[in-house]
């Protein structure tokens, strides 16, 4: 299906609430805070968010008691989230009763789930907005319903848009986020996912190529990740991704780029070369394994196999030099065995991965593994996590010798004030290293030279 591109015309349209709603919050400029949950995509919409806002005349708050509006950008994909978001909505009702005025919004994934919108606006009478994630275009008329008097509750179903040319107040630092595509196709059978972002659809690649320059050229970010849950499905209007990288790799003044997430199935050796060739391109990949079993996995719908895998491992290690591979795991999951457990711990020792993100299977309600038999007891889910993570760190660790002596260039991020303080920065790889310092370095690229291993990260010195 054709996604429906909503131009930035349509959506300008939309600001012409602003100044009714400014007029109403007096002289001084409201303050918003908004707390993010979940990944990158959520990070992102949230940047967006702020952008529409700034455009509304908010400034942000430095925290929630000194905001106008809080919003909660929730997450649900895994239970330990939401009841997390829960809990801090629920904390709002204090500040509600200083300041009877303060709007609070509630949006993101987890809203989207079936009823947990409703069940939000049941359990906290003081919630004022409530929408999901196909509502960001119309944020500004909603909120301005708000201001009306009107308790918003807004979800709706039309998961083809993607929206064109909406203002993004990105975070700030010398990274940032372009998202590439929405939703996701995959229905893996743990994850909620496709139920809570909709079908997978893409930009238009010249709009991420205009999105990635203003960002380097007139924003000053010299690193950016192209976001999507699966990037190696991207197709917009006939541009694959492996093109797609070599057309953002064109960006002048662009020194990294990176992306996230890969799906193994989609891997295709053309992206492998466009790694190689692209020099911009970081030398490292996200590539989420959630199982080392065939059993597990054709049971969590990935559509690939152990040996397929590693053999994707191979094949960059062979094509990418120096690159670093990071995962994501998944125990518990229903009818996961001793040995099923094993064949994940020796797949982790095979692959060599520099990190690996565990989780334990959480049940989501409406997916396919939730209705399957064989799930896995919490204590026992426990322990195999703790397992998996000694295995992890043991393999992790083992890695870090081969950078001894070797040289790279890390762009540095920030202090680190534990300890002796150091400036720290990252290699392409996104091996962490620390170097001695001040504070002016950082926003800069230098050279440096391994000389020590710290945790799992690398200690060096700059030589340039
Ligand atoms: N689109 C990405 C992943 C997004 S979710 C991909 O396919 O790689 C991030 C990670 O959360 C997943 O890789 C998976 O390891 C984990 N996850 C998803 N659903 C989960 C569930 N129900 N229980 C535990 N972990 C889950
Ligand atoms: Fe979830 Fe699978 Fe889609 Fe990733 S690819 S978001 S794990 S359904
Ligand atoms: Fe991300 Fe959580 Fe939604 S992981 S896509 S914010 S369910």
């Amino acid at each position: 299906m054709e996604p429906k591109y909503v131009e930035k015309a349509v959506i300008e349209a939309s600001y012409e609430s602003i100044g009714r709603i400014r007029s109403r919050l007096g002289e001084a400029a409201p303050r918003y805070y908004i707390e993010t949950y979940g990944c990158q995509m959520n990070e992102h919409d949230s940047e967006t968010l702020a952008g529409m806002l700034e455009k509304m005349g908010f400034t942000r708050a430095e925290d929630k008691p000194n905001a106008d509006l809080i919003i909660f950008n929730t997450c649900c994909i895994r239970d330990n989230a939401e009841r997390r978001t829960f809990g801090n909505v629920g904390f709002i009702k204090e500040l509600k009763k200083e300041n009877p005025a303060l709007i609070l919004g509630v949006c993101g994934c987890m809203m989207q789930q079936s009823d947990a919108a409703k069940r939000m606006m049941a359990r906290f009478p003081f919630v004022d907005l409530v929408f999901g994630t196909n509502e960001l275009a119309v944020f500004p008329q909603l909120l301005e319903r708000v201001m009306e008097g009107e308790r918003v509750l807004e979800i709706r179903d039309t998961e083809g848009e993607i929206p064109e040319g909406l203002p993004i107040k990105r975070n700030e630092g010398f990274s940032t986020f372009v998202n590439i595509m929405y939703g996701c196709n995959n229905f893996c059978s743990y994850c909620i996912v496709p139920y809570v972002r909709g079908r997978e659809r893409s930009r238009r690649a010249e709009d991420i190529v205009e999105e990635v320059r203003r960002a380097v050229q007139e924003e000053g970010f010299t690193e950016v990740t192209l976001l999507g849950q699966n990037v190696n499905s991207y197709n917009g209007n006939g541009v694959s991704f492996p093109e797609l990288l070599r057309m953002v790799n064109k960006v002048e003044g662009l020194k990294r780029l990176r992306f996230m997430t890969s799906h193994p199935k989609d891997l295709s050796h053309e992206l492998v070369m466009a790694m190689a060739e692209c020099d911009k391109v970081c030398e490292h990949i996200h590539l989420p394994v959630q199982s080392g079993s065939n059993r597990i996995l054709k049971l969590m719908n990935r559509r690939y196999t152990r040996e397929h895998y590693l053999e994707l491992v191979r094949d960059l290690r062979e094509n990418v030099p120096g690159i670093e591979i990071t995962t994501d795991i998944i125990v518990g999951f229903p009818t996961e065995t001793d040995e099923d457990l094993e064949d994940t711990l020796s797949l982790v020792r095979e692959a060599g991965f520099s990190a690996a993100y565990s989780f334990a299977y959480s049940v989501r309600q409406g997916t396919v593994a939730a209705r399957m038999e064989g799930q896995i007891p919490e204590e026992v889910k426990k322990a195999r996590l703790a397992r998996l993570n000694s295995v992890i760190m043991e393999s992790a660790v083992g890695q870090n010798d081969k950078y001894l002596g070797t040289e790279g260039e890390i762009l540095i991020e920030g202090r680190d004030t534990r300890g002796e303080p150091m400036m720290f920065g990252k290699l392409p790889s996104l091996k962490m290293v620390y170097v001695k310092g001040g504070e002016e370095l950082i926003g800069q690229y230098r050279r440096v030279r391994i000389n020590g291993i710290r945790f799992n990260s690398l200690a060096g010195e700059i030589i340039d």
